[in-house]
């Protein structure tokens, strides 16, 4: 084991860097290297039982691998970390000229070097070697053997991990402050807007029902088949199943258990209006401060309208959404609502709630990035990320 503080440490390009699956005690080690960068307001035991937690989760389990930088010199048992990531596994489907086909790609986070070591090209010769490794990484079952593409959320910018082939895709969001009901009223009043009342919450199961059916992965496959069918540009998107929501989800209980343990578990998944086909699902996401707390909508679901008064409708219905995601904000002590990527008519919507709210284009955080290689299998040499809402973060 290489010193911290050590003089001889290895260069970044050196031939004898490795990169490796930990070992469970190398995992733990990483993970405990890491917290200080993301254990946010748990303390060290309780960030460490989290991402077992997570770890575990029907969605990762079967693929989740936590990557190391190390000498390949060193023996195992007695590695020191250079660098370190996880990658998650993740169902997509994949459309190129109007054939659409479920595939497996990865999702990586937590990139991170111990400050000691930093800026000696660690991290970048991870990137570089990760990269490579993911294309075959556990795709043994896949129709080419491979991957055609992998993710990640870069929090660094969007220049970094762009130079190993992590492209930054569409990274806009809108952010609404969280509202008591009796102000959600008050401004109701003051604009016109007044709550039709046709708003209901949506627990795990009615989040099932209503945007896991298999009638939505339906639509999603043809609207990928007719605009891949339309143009050379390959089409992706990250499956929008229950695994997905659920995954998040684990996060938020996790957090109420260990902080709020006197409050009863965040059943609230999300809400929506069966008239209008509209639905939102959503979790809470707890930072260092309540400022920096924030209710994601992971993902909204509802059909295009085909004329205006249907427009009309499901606009007003997507405000009544929105307010009840103020509401749900505020009793968590969460300070905004967010989301990602929002269409045309979501912006209408909030413009409709607030006309003070625009969209605003992120530069450093939460980057949405994706690297292609499917040039090399034959799909074209651009593609598309559809659906780049929050539910694909990893
Ligand atoms: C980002 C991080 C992984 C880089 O690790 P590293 O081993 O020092 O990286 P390398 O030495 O290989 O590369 C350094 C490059 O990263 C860039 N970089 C490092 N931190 C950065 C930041 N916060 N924003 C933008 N670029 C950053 C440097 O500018 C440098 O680029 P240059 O060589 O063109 O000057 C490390 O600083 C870290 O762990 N930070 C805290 C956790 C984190 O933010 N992780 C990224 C999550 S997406």
């Amino acid at each position: 084991m290489i010193a911290a503080n050590s003089p001889h440490l290895p260069d970044g390009d050196s031939p004898d860097l490795v990169l490796v699956p930990a070992t469970p005690q190398e995992r733990i080690a990483a993970i405990k290297l890491n917290s200080a960068a993301w254990k946010g307001p748990l303390d060290i035991d309780a960030y460490i039982a989290r991402e077992d937690h997570l770890h575990n989760h029907q969605l990762v389990r079967d693929g989740m691998t936590c990557w190391i930088l190390v000498d390949g010199s060193e023996p195992e048992g007695d590695r020191t970390i250079l660098s370190s990531c996880e990658t998650y596994p993740k169902k997509a489907l994949l459309a190129y000229q109007g054939q659409v086909e479920e595939v497996s790609t990865h999702g990586i986070g937590s990139v991170y070097s111990r400050p000691e070591f930093r800026g000696k090209g660690y991290a970048k010769r991870m990137m570089e070697e990760l990269g490579k490794k993911l294309e075959t990484w556990k795709m043994e079952k896949q129709p080419r053997g491979k991957t055609s593409f992998t993710i990640l959320f870069s929090d660094i910018g969007k220049k970094f991990y762009a130079q190993f082939g992590w492209r930054p895709y569409a990274a806009a969001h809108m952010v609404l402050p969280a509202r008591a009901m009796e102000d959600t009223d008050q401004v109701s009043e003051s604009n016109g807007t007044s709550n039709r009342g046709k708003t209901r919450d949506l627990l795990a199961e009615d989040v099932e029902r209503t945007m896991c059916h298999p009638n939505i992965i339906a639509d999603l496959r043809n609207e990928l088949q007719r605009a891949s069918s339309k143009s050379q540009t390959a089409q992706v998107a990250i499956l929008p199943d229950y695994d997905h929501y659920s995954w998040h989800w684990a996060r938020e209980e996790f957090f109420v258990q260990e902080l709020y343990p006197d409050r009863s578990p965040p059943l609230i998944k999300g809400a929506g209006d069966d008239d209008a086909h509209v639905y939102c699902t959503w979790n809470r996401n707890f930072g260092d401060t309540p400022e920096n707390s924030v209710l994601y909508i992971l993902r909204w679901v509802y059909d295009k309208p085909q004329s205006a008064e249907e427009e009309q409708s499901l606009i007003q219905a997507m405000v009544d959404i929105l307010r009840r995601a103020q509401h749900e904000a505020k009793d968590w002590g969460l300070a905004t609502v967010e989301f990602w990527n929002p269409d045309p008519i979501l912006q209408k919507a909030v413009q409709t709630l607030d006309s003070d709210v625009q969209v605003e284009h992120r530069e450093k955080s939460s980057i949405p990035s994706l690297r292609w290689t499917g040039d090399k299998h034959g799909l074209g040499q651009e593609v598309e990320w559809v659906l780049n809402e929050k539910y694909a973060w990893c």
